[in-house]
């Protein structure tokens, strides 16, 4: 089983590659979530796969949360691959305190913070999803042989940096900034595509709530570009995994 969660796109993408490449099935983490069902055990000699982008060197809160609810058997194999616009800091070994891993991958594709920054340059986003194509099927291989490879894990220096980093950006991350604007169409896009259900339409716009993990899936949506973070976002193009355009 390959659990993944994505909300502009990159991670679902790499998580079906990894499905077709292995023969194995992708999951959203988001639909298990909603479901409030526990997800089935992994049993004694089976793969796990989780797939996720990197937020503030770490997995997304979220991830972490459906992690913990996992009931994994010792000798089953995982592996995790995350997506990032250029970092990973100490990732895996973040989720290491929640779960064993047998192999982890980080792959960079586009960056979609859009409130630290725009999106990145066509041609760079171009070359990004290539080299991501060609590292896939070598992952692939990887997982089906269970091959152990833990490369990809950094330093205990930077996983301590991490900690600090992860921890902040989870304390502090706010949705007070969002807001819509006058090119709403009132379609609730955001509020069916919020992960954590923390939108609700008022008179057909959006209102935020308070639990929001910055994952950028109501901003990067939305059909008519009429979420903004403050100003900060207000000139900057949205970005959302088109790949196949
Ligand atoms: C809140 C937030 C924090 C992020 N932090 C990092 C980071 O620390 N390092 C990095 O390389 N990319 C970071 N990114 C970029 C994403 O990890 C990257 O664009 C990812 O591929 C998006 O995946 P998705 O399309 O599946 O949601 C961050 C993105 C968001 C929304």
């Amino acid at each position: 089983m390959i659990y993944y969660f994505s909300a502009t796109g990159n991670s679902k993408w790499v998580a079906e590659e990894l499905a077709k490449g292995t023969g194995d099935l992708a999951v959203s983490i988001t639909e298990v979530m909603k479901s409030k069902q526990l997800p089935p055990p992994i049993k004694s000699g089976e793969t796990l796969g989780l797939v996720f982008p990197v937020f503030a060197f770490a997995p997304p809160r979220f991830v972490i949360d459906f992690v913990r609810k996992l009931h994994v058997a010792d000798d089953a194999f995982v592996y995790t691959v995350c997506t990032m616009g250029g970092a990973a800091g100490g990732t895996f070994r973040y989720l290491e305190k929640f779960i064993k891993l047998n192999s982890c991958y980080a792959i960079k594709m586009p960056s979609n913070y859009i409130v630290m920054s725009g999106r990145e340059p066509a041609d760079k986003i171009k070359e990004k999803l290539a080299k991501a194509e060609l590292m896939l099927p070598a992952i692939c291989e990887s997982v089906k042989a269970k091959k152990a490879e833990l490369k990809a894990r950094n330093s205990f220096v930077s996983f301590l940096l991490t900690e600090a980093v992860a921890t902040l950006f989870n304390k502090f991350a706010s949705d007070k900034a969002f807001r819509s604007t006058d090119r709403c169409t009132n379609c609730g896009l955001c509020a069916k595509l919020c992960p954590l259900d923390n939108i609700t339409l008022e008179n057909g716009r959006p209102r935020w709530h308070g639990n929001c993990m910055h994952c950028m899936a109501c901003i990067q949506n939305c059909p008519a570009a009429a979420i903004d973070y403050g100003n900060r976002t207000r000139d900057r193009e949205r970005y959302v995994f088109d790949f196949l355009k």
